[in-house]
């Protein structure tokens, strides 16, 4: 929930609509809470839920996302679960890391990463991220 301007936007989009936000972190979502409680009240709720296994079935008309999908590394789960929290018809707009987006900073790393001083910090290091290659990543 860091930049909390796009969920504001949707909720003002939605006014007599509700946001459930979801995150795996606690203080994400104290964060967003203290930001939009004091404007938006009951309208948006706070969900601390792994995003591979949504607590919902069938509940929301539209699941929206920003720079999450790519922490998830069990993306067949992530999507699963998302499938299975939407209305049938529901929707999903998401932007997430892939592809080669940051192909030269991610190259860049790994040479420092296997060179002295750094190597001796990143023993059996595995990058967390799962970073899949869109169909409808540009080229
Ligand atoms: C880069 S932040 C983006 C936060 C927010 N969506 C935004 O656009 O400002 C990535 C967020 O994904 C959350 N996250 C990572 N893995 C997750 C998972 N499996 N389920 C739910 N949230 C997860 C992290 O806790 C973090 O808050």
């Amino acid at each position: 929930m860091n930049d909390l301007s796009r969920y504001i936007k949707l909720l003002e989009r939605l006014p007599r609509g509700r946001v459930v936000a979801v995150d795996l972190s606690r203080n994400m979502l104290d964060e967003a809470c203290a930001h939009l409680a004091p404007r938006f009240g009951r309208r948006a709720e706070y969900v601390h839920a792994d995003l591979a296994s949504l607590p919902f079935d069938e509940v929301f008309d539209g699941i929206f996302s920003t720079a999450a999908f790519h922490w998830v590394p069990d993306h067949p789960s992530l999507f699963r679960s998302m499938y299975r929290s939407l209305k049938p018809g529901g929707w999903l707009v998401a932007q997430c890391g892939g592809g080669p987006n940051i192909a030269r900073l991610l190259r860049r790393a790994s040479v420092l990463m296997a060179t002295e001083p750094y190597a001796s910090h990143f023993p059996g290091w595995r990058d967390p991220r799962e970073l899949g290659i869109s169909p409808y990543a540009p080229s």
